[in-house]
């Protein structure tokens, strides 16, 4: 799967991390601090594709943000970092 960064590099996402481990090791700097959906800190925005969580992420996000330190994706994304 591929995760465009709007204005920013595209990267290969898989099923087998989450968005942020991918993003991360591909050299895209994403802002975050708990790394398990509870502080909000790596909300981005989600433009196109989906994404699933393990399990429900707990701090708030609109429903075009996405939490990537723990959702994985399941399509084709395109997201813009905050
Ligand atoms: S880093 Fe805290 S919710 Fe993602």
């Amino acid at each position: 799967m591929t995760i465009q960064v709007q204005d920013g590099p595209a990267v290969q996402g898989c099923t087998s991390k989450t968005l942020l481990e991918s993003l991360e090791q591909q050299g895209v700097e994403v802002h975050y601090h708990c790394r398990e959906g509870f502080c909000g800190a790596c909300r981005t925005k989600l433009i196109e594709g989906q994404v699933e969580y393990a399990t429900d992420p707990l701090a708030f996000i609109d429903d075009d943000e996405i939490l990537p330190c723990c959702c994985k994706p399941l399509s084709n994304l395109l997201i813009r970092l905050a």
